[in-house]
């Protein structure tokens, strides 16, 4: 296991109370940082860190925090962005359940380097029981004096609240759940502009994901350029992996980026290998929005390279034949899985999940759905498969929020890296009506079949 900056102290009995965490070295950056750092110099601390933005995008937070228009009158916030609604995707969920107060002293180390005296933790309705623990760890700093007013004797005060949406995925999506907490609809917003420049209540206001904001914690303590040192390139410092699917050991992990996906899966400090020891058929990498990629891509770029767990490496290739870190969450399929049933699956939550204010967004994701569902029931035909990727291009790239493109993206990857599977579908209605033909045998490819017969 390589270095371990967010979750060192996570097995530590009592982690989750201030006393424990305190005595483990909890809130050393934001007495290191009110104390004997000006806002401006935390930020440079995270721009020198290289953090890039864990929820998804991967967009370098220092240069997010410095796009803030300080200039403003109004007030700045910093808003933490907990929805976690991604499949497979489950990280935040540990780390605020487990630790909760190495975000809550991240979000008052990020608020003071933003000049923020109100910040929010938006978290989605069904982690309602983690409200409850973030709650008492907010309680706790307040009773010691790291939130509320003069935060240890400063001139900095901050006010730091729990604001639990209804359950929606689109709430993620910064501008929607900006919307949501202002007691509105969650609506993506068209942009710009930015939320650095008009975002809550139309003021400058950071969105950053758990994972980010925790990381803040490991850069000011260690100083950026150590946090720099962890990593490859541009990937630089620790990742929360979500690990699932068919291997031995799914779980949380928290990885130096860098490991070859190799290692990841099949090293009994990460995964394990596979659950039944059976072969490798596909990953999607980061969460369900990101290209899914076969055994061979995922573990060799095509050019053979062997392939890292980094933001470059996973999406070498492009979206011909690479994919994307995303949110890190890494869902591993054995031969057995059913490519087309489980693109079926992805395809009904988009559609159910799609807000519906832009056209091809909310009818191409219901048309995908229901093409899907009939490839899977034996009632497709071939016209559907070029249909599924017709539909998917006009998606891409025509809405408001990238919803439509998480949406249209496993589509195309699916297609392009595993056809004939779809083919077969349309071709053999009878065999795949055997409601075993997805989950307990291994799906056969028709050259494989004709191989066996
Ligand atoms: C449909 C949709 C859902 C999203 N869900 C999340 C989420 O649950 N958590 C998250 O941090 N980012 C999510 N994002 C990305 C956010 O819009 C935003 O980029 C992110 O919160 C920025 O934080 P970061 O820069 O620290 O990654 C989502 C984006 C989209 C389009
Ligand atoms: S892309 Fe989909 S989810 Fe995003 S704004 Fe348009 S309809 Fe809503």
């Amino acid at each position: 296991m390589g270095r371990q900056l967010l979750l060192e102290h996570i097995a530590e009995p009592g982690i989750e109370t201030f006393a424990v965490y305190r005595k483990k070295g909890g809130y050393a950056s934001v007495e290191k940082a009110l104390k004997t750092m000006t806002p401006d110099q935390v930020t440079e601390e995270v721009k020198i860190s290289g953090l890039r933005g864990r929820g998804g995008a991967g967009f370098p937070a220092g240069m997010k925090w410095s796009f803030l228009d300080r200039k403003s009158e109004k007030p700045r916030y910093l808003v933490c962005n907990a929805d976690e609604s991604e499949p497979g995707t489950f990280k935040d969920r540990y780390l605020m359940e487990k630790i909760p107060h190495l975000l809550i002293e991240g979000m008052i180390t990020g608020s003071y380097a933003l000049g923020a005296k109100t910040s929010y933790i938006y978290i989605r309705g069904e982690y309602m029981y983690i409200v409850g623990i973030l709650e008492k760890a907010i309680d706790e700093a307040y009773a010691n004096g790291f939130l509320g007013k003069n935060i240890l004797g400063t001139d900095y005060s901050l006010d730091l609240y729990v604001h639990p949406g209804a359950g929606a995925y689109i709430c993620g999506e910064e501008t929607a759940l900006l919307e949501s907490l202002e007691g509105k609809r969650g609506n993506p917003r068209l942009k710009p502009p930015f939320p650095a420049v008009s975002g809550l209540y139309a003021s400058p206001t950071v969105v950053n994901n758990v994972e980010t904001i925790a990381a803040v914690v490991p850069i000011i303590n260690n100083g950026g350029a150590e946090y720099a040192k962890i990593g490859i390139g541009k990937s630089t410092g620790t990742k929360l992996i979500s690990a699932s699917g068919h291997i031995k050991k799914p779980g949380v992990y928290e990885i130096e980026l860098g490991v070859p996906v190799e290692e990841f899966i099949y090293s009994d400090q990460y995964c394990g290998g596979m659950l039944t020891n059976r072969p490798l058929k596909a990953v999607v990498a980061g969460g369900s929005s990101v290209p899914i990629l076969p055994a061979d891509l995922i573990l060799k770029t095509a050019k053979g390279e062997k392939r890292l767990m980094t933001y470059e490496s996973l999406s070498d290739g492009g979206f011909v034949s690479g994919s994307m870190l995303g949110s890190g969450g890494f869902i591993v399929m054995d031969d057995t899985t059913c490519i087309v049933r489980n693109l079926w699956s992805f395809a009904r939550f988009y559609h159910h999940e799609s807000c519906g204010q832009c056209s091809p967004c909310r009818e191409g994701t219901g048309w995908m759905e229901k093409v899907l569902h009939r490839i899977e029931h034996g009632h497709g035909h071939m016209g559907d498969i070029d249909l599924l990727v017709d539909v998917a291009k006009k998606i891409e790239g025509n809405t408001i929020c990238p919803l439509g493109d998480a949406a249209a993206w496993p589509v195309a990857s699916a297609i392009r890296h595993f056809r004939e599977e779809f083919e077969y579908h349309v071709k053999y209605p009878e065999k795949i009506k055997n409601p075993k033909h997805f989950a307990i045998e291994p799906f056969l490819s028709e050259k494989k079949l004709e191989l066996v017969n």
